[in-house]
């Protein structure tokens, strides 16, 4: 769509609209939206839609990373509660005690995860934003990293706590914030949502006993797909009794609709009555439960998926990165290309669409101003013809993606800052 067809359309859907007139301060932002950023920097298109995806396409898309929608023993398990006849309650968590299908669930999970005890939350972001606001307020220092999840750094503002930056991985960063500001609560993702990078928990660990600090690991692209029996990465590093929560959307390798908390079961009952979205928002269904309850069996039995996971993980970026795309920031089953701004962005996105590879385009907020990416997202039952068709895209595209000029591409070529030459140029040196 031109810039003034969308205009026209903008035009004619506000004169047929049958919506009350919105004021000013609000139809000032969509115009920043509709008119700055999709209209002039997007060029009139939708940077996170692009084309239809045809029959053949190549899916890169999906958190499902074991691939256990439309298992049989899933699908069933769900069916039969849904076709179950007992009367079913609607209402927030708060109210739920005794032995319920989901407390019994929940104790399954956290056995998963080598834990005390957990909660189902209505999401991963329930989970955190619960969890933050329960455990930090006003005057306490949470120290987050930079790439921590949007739901982590929400809760921050939920609880009215402080919000310390500390640089993606740096622990002695967080060490030295810390002692400046004193204990408090770090968060980190064991594996990051972006690129794949992977958090040097141990490290964190130390840092925290050392300081008298909580640690919350965020495991939403770990559980399921690493660790024994798939119970994430703090269980494979030996740190489950060392790390204070752990958090998880079940919306990633369990393919459902919810989140979890690994605590202890007296801070569950706490998060009952602390937590604003257990108090205001209302529980699972019983259907939901029951697919999680099969989940976690089929999950806790599929070594061979993960296996077969990490082999197509490693094969997949060691192919990708001899192409010359710069993917070291990560090594897991996301991969993010970072092309840099969203104009470029969108040039890679159509390049691998018109060839039938579709991927989920990142952008502002999800990444930091001009460096945007394509995320594609690996998984189990990739085939090896899957991957060699990736692999021959990626490396036909180079030049008409400009992968030379990638913000990403420069920053691996950059000269270390102590062994550049002395006398640069002006431009040289804003690298
Ligand atoms: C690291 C991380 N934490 C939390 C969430 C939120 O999970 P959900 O989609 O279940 O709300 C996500 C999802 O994007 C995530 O990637």
């Amino acid at each position: 769509m031109s810039f003034s067809d969308l205009h026209q359309h903008l035009t004619n859907s506000v004169s047929r609209s049958k919506s009350a007139p919105l004021p000013a301060w609000i139809s000032t932002r969509m115009d920043t939206h509709f008119i700055d950023r999709m209209g002039t920097l997007w060029g009139g298109d939708h940077l996170l839609h692009g084309r239809t995806p045809g029959p053949d396409a190549l899916h890169l898309s999906s958190n499902d990373y074991l691939c256990l929608l439309g298992e049989a023993p899933l699908v069933q398990a769900q069916a039969r509660a849904l076709l179950d006849e007992q009367p079913e309650l609607l209402m927030s968590s708060v109210f739920r005690h005794g032995d319920t299908p989901q407390q019994r669930v929940e104790r399954k999970l956290a056995a998963l995860m080598q834990a005390e005890d957990g909660l189902i939350a209505q999401s991963g972001w329930a989970a955190n934003v619960g969890l933050v606001q329960c455990i930090a307020g006003p005057g306490v220092p949470v120290y987050i990293d930079t790439n921590g999840h949007a739901s982590l750094w929400e809760g921050i503002s939920a609880a009215g706590a402080t919000a310390v930056p500390v640089r993606h991985n740096d622990f002695g960063h967080a060490a030295r914030q810390i002692e400046r500001n004193g204990p408090g609560v770090i968060m980190v993702d064991s594996v990051y949502s972006t690129t794949g990078s992977v958090a040097p928990i141990r490290d964190f660990v130390e840092v925290a006993e050392r300081s008298g600090s909580v640690l919350v690991v965020d495991e939403s692209h770990a559980l399921g797909t690493h660790g024994p029996s798939g119970g994430g990465l703090v269980p494979e590093l030996g740190l489950s009794e060392r790390v204070h929560f752990r958090t998880a959307s079940l919306a990633k390798a369990f393919a459902g609709r919810a989140g979890f908390v690994t605590c202890s079961t007296a801070f569950k009952d706490f998060f009952a009555v602390e937590a604003r979205p257990a108090i205001f928002s209302s529980g699972l269904l019983r259907h939901e439960i029951a697919w999680f309850d099969a989940a976690t069996d089929f999950i806790a039995a599929a070594d061979d998926r993960r296996a077969d996971l990490h082999a197509i993980t490693r094969h997949t970026r060691t192919a990708i990165a001899e192409l010359g795309y710069n993917i070291s920031d990560g090594s897991e089953q996301i991969i993010g290309l970072e092309a840099g701004t969203e104009p470029q962005v969108m040039v890679l996105r159509d390049a691998l669409q018109r060839r039938g590879i579709f991927g989920a385009v990142f952008c502002s907020p999800a990444t930091p101003k001009n460096r945007a990416l394509m995320r594609l997202t690996l998984h189990a039952k990739l085939a090896a013809s899957d991957i060699d068709r990736l692999i021959s895209v990626l490396a036909e595209i180079r030049d008409e993606v400009r992968l030379a000029e990638w913000s990403s591409t420069r920053r691996a070529h950059r000269v270390p800052r102590n062994t550049q030459p002395a006398s640069r140029g002006k431009d040289e040196q804003q690298h």
